[in-house]
């Protein structure tokens, strides 16, 4: 696997980056809060966009104020999601099945389990996994690890905040156990740097990883997310 390190660009104040799965899609991620950002630049690069053939624009996980800057452009809502939080001032739980550092040479299964556990929208290209290492100053990535690689996660942290980036379990494997005993790593390793507070979010009807989080002591957070959509064509 080789991972282009060109498919991501900058633009004033936002990081941009093509999809790998799909030519016509771009994902943009805003790097500075949304009152510095300019709606004329923004808008000129849209237009360039569409007339590079790019036709569909997706935002990262947005929080409401950086939605309603958005939607001023024409974006809409593609898909709400719930944040959930856990404070880690509970007793934490130990992984009960094991985990191992994952490597480098672990990537393309980990795209793998990736792609088998996700719908083609959110699966993981290589571009967007490199994103999600590199999303936090530092990074964990940990893969449930028995005969062969199951399942995967990958955690990070900036300052006091910690974020669980990924989680993905192998469908063969999953309900054995592999998901709680991640969360329980991403828990542990968040606590032992301390880090006040970690962070997930999950699809609104996606109820197996809600329920996991919430039986692990996360809690939902009161402002909701939502991944934004800007199509050419409307
Ligand atoms: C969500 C996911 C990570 C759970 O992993 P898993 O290894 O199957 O979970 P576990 O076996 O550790 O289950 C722990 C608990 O979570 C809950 N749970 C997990 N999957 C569930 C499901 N499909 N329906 C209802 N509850 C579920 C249960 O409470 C379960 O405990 P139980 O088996 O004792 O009832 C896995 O289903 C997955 O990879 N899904 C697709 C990708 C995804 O949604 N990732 C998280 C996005 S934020």
């Amino acid at each position: 696997m080789s991972l282009d390190r060109s498919s991501h660009s900058y633009l004033s104040g936002l990081k941009v980056r093509m999809s790998m799965n799909d030519g016509r899609v771009a994902h943009i991620t805003p790097l500075v809060p949304t009152a510095k950002l300019h709606k004329t630049t923004l808008l000129k690069f849209l237009g360039s966009l569409r007339q590079d053939g790019i036709n569909q624009v997706y935002t990262s996980a947005l929080r409401p104020r950086e939605q309603f800057f958005f939607r001023q452009l024409g974006f809409i809502v593609h898909e709400e999601l719930l944040l959930l939080g856990h404070d880690l001032s509970t007793p934490l739980s130990a992984p009960v099945k094991r985990t191992r550092r994952g490597r480098r040479s672990d990537w393309d299964r980990i795209l793998e389990i990736d792609a088998k556990a996700f719908s083609d929208f959110w699966k993981f290209d290589e571009a967007a996994l490199l994103e999600a290492i590199k999303a936090t100053p530092t990074c964990r990535i940990r893969v449930g690890a028995d005969n062969e690689i199951s399942s995967f996660a990958i955690t990070g942290r900036s300052g006091r905040t910690g974020f669980l980036q990924r989680l993905a379990v192998d469908p063969r494997y999953q309900r054995t156990g592999m998901g709680r005993s991640l969360v329980a790593d991403a828990l542990q390793w968040s606590k032992r740097w301390f880090v006040n507070e970690l962070l997930v979010n999950t699809q609104i009807g996606n109820t197996g990883a809600q329920k996991l989080y919430e039986s692990m002591g996360f809690s939902k957070k009161s402002d909701g997310l939502a991944v934004l959509k800007w199509n050419a064509n409307s």
